[in-house]
């Protein structure tokens, strides 16, 4: 018998040709996804779970699958996923890291690019039909070149923007937990700072934290206060790790002079505070969406959960802990 897999919602489907070679397939094709009150019914007979970062897979859910064996989230970031009650199950959970890590950088940078040279709010000014002569101070913004650069977060996708920073003549400062070995420090030209002395020095700030119990609101008021009057925030991370309201607050007062936002503290609402404002960039969640990149992200969770369903070792486990028990 082959093993069975629940895909929640739309994939590539170069993913599913992957899986419905070795399994049996009960795929939910849409962009809505199977409704979380459907879920319980839907995988209490699988043994593999690829699912999106949209979908909630708690203590409950897990209750209604006892058979099991993989979660494999199309997605780098697993904060949607309890990882504790899976692996007091012996459930894996799988990720799809590596492989989006330039997508992303690429457009923190795009909307680093775009909030301080205010493309989107020219674009709806063109559009709007309100462009009657050129003008010496037309949209005038900030200038990138020559400007410093804070990283919260030094992961992988952390160090490509570095990387992306030094074309623009940066100078790059970071925090992190964990200071990042001499080699990677020199490597990127980066210089180590605390919290405080980053806030207070970037002219941008690019947020790359991932979302725990520990990051949830790492950038509000108190943060905010800190900033440069000048200074502009990037967010590709996720959203509860930026306070939207107080962003909110801070860019209507002038506190900072923009932002750009990939991801929302309830997604997909935006808080109403930030529609309101011409100096904030708002995207949905797309950081990571190149053809190319999702493609690849859908066809590495289905590798994930077939590995695990044929006794190997999955390529890109979250909690590897699991894999004695398998
Ligand atoms: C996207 O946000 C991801 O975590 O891959």
């Amino acid at each position: 018998m082959q093993p069975r897999v629940l895909v929640t919602r739309h994939v590539y489907p170069e993913a599913i040709e992957l899986l419905a070679g070795r399994c049996e397939v009960d795929y939910e094709d849409s962009a809505s996804g199977i409704a979380p009150h459907d879920l319980p019914a839907r995988i209490a007979d699988r043994q593999a779970l690829v699912c999106q970062l949209t979908d909630h897979i708690d203590d409950a859910l897990l209750d209604a699958a006892p058979d099991l064996k993989v979660i494999a989230n199309v997605a780098v970031g697993f904060d949607n996923i309890d990882i504790p009650a899976a692996t007091r199950r012996g459930i894996v959970v799988t990720n799809t890291p590596g492989v989006l890590t330039n997508t992303t950088a690429d457009f923190a940078f795009t909307l680093l690019l775009a909030a301080a040279r205010r493309v989107a709010e020219a674009d709806r000014f063109l559009r709007a039909g309100l462009w009657q002569q050129w003008q010496i101070n037309l949209m005038s913004g900030h200038d990138i070149h020559g400007q410093t650069l804070g990283i919260l977060g030094l992961g992988r996708i952390g160090q490509a923007v570095a990387r992306r920073a030094s074309g623009f003549d940066m100078r790059v400062i970071y925090h992190d937990t964990q200071r990042a070995a001499q080699e990677v420090e020199q490597e990127l030209g980066l210089n180590y700072a605390s919290k405080e002395e980053l806030l207070r020095a970037a002219d941008f700030v690019s947020v790359h934290v991932p979302l725990t119990d520990d990051t949830h609101h790492y950038v509000g008021a108190d943060e905010l206060a800190l900033m440069k009057s000048t200074a502009i925030l990037v967010n590709t991370s996720r959203g509860p790790v930026v306070d939207e309201l107080a962003l909110a607050d801070a860019l209507h007062a002038g506190l900072i002079a923009s932002a750009g936002l990939d991801v929302f503290e309830n997604e997909p609402e935006v808080h109403p505070a930030l529609l309101q404002l011409d100096n904030v960039v708002l995207v949905p969640h797309i950081a990571s969406a190149s053809i190319a990149t999702r493609t690849r992200m859908c066809t590495m969770a289905a590798e994930n959960a077939i590995a695990v369903l044929t006794g190997q070792r999955p390529p890109n486990p979250v909690n590897p802990e699991v894999l004695g028990k398998l």
